[in-house]
């Protein structure tokens, strides 16, 4: 599917997942405002994509930054038709032991940044229609242990994509989510610090690998940000190589 013409907001925008979904949007046609806190990794982004992304260096916890980054799509690229709320940074440990830090950690740059991003692209996108794409977790549809905050917040995100896109399906702004599962830098982290975790994870992937973030994931996205997808809303879709089943 094609994304010319498309204008798409895209946090964490710079690198691992949301690298790849920047990437792969200008692909197929879309210009991009990415929105992440890693200058180096927005520099490495613009200087290989060009005109085709802007790079707002920002925290998205800062609701200014959403302002800007939904001012940066009008002004750059004339219209805004897509948010992908994919940031999301977060620590784990045993539910007793979550320090307040690391509980709010991840509710801060989940689940507050996913609704500053809703509410501050919404007169935008509601002048002709959207498409939002939220970003869950198989961590939290499965209850993996040490992933509380982590988990609490991606299932708010899931219920408030839910509700939002019944509410906003009069304005024909469409909100779906993707859970994925993919080989980033941040996961490869994650795999030397819990080897076991990562190997229990490995072995319950039907598929047998984890994704690829820019051929497995990506495309997911483009599809809930195209008009391919134009009927569906509410939705949560798994690029997780049938780790998870929703019925
Ligand atoms: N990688 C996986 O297997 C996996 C599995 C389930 C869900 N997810 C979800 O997919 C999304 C992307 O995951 P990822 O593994 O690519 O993440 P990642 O940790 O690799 O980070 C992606 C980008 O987000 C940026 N970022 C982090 N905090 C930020 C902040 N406060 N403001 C702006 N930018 C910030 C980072 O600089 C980085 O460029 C997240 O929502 C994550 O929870 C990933």
């Amino acid at each position: 599917m094609h994304l010319s013409g498309k204008v798409a907001i895209v946090t964490g925008g710079a690198a691992g997942i949301g690298g790849a979904i920047s990437r792969v949007f200008v692909q197929r046609g879309a210009k991009v405002v990415a929105v992440d806190l890693s200058a180096a990794a927005g520099k490495t982004l613009t200087a290989e994509m060009g005109a085709s992304v802007a790079f707002l260096e920002g925290d998205v916890t800062d609701p200014k930054v959403a302002a800007r980054a939904v001012a940066m799509a009008v002004e750059r690229f004339g219209h805004l038709d897509t948010v992908v709320n994919n940031a999301h940074a977060s620590q784990q440990a045993p539910f007793s032991a979550l320090t307040e830090a690391q509980w709010e950690l991840s509710m801060n740059t989940g689940l507050v940044a996913t609704r500053q991003f809703m509410l501050a692209a919404y007169p935008e996108l509601k002048k002709h229609g959207g498409s939002i794409i939220n970003f869950g977790s198989g961590a939290a549809l499965e209850g993996q242990p040490t992933q509380a905050a982590y988990a609490a917040a991606k299932e708010a995100i899931r219920g408030l994509s839910r509700v939002v896109a019944n509410e906003w399906a009069k304005d024909n702004i469409r909100v779906n989510v993707v859970c994925p599962i993919a080989l980033t830098a941040g996961v490869a982290k994650w795999k030397e610090s819990f080897p076991d975790m990562y190997n229990a994870s490995l072995a319950r992937i039907p598929l047998g690998r984890f994704g690829d973030p820019e051929r497995d994931v990506a495309p997911v996205v483009a599809f809930l940000a195209s008009d391919d997808s134009r009927f569906m809303t509410g939705q949560t879709l798994l690029a997780d190589g049938g780790s998870s089943k929703l019925r």
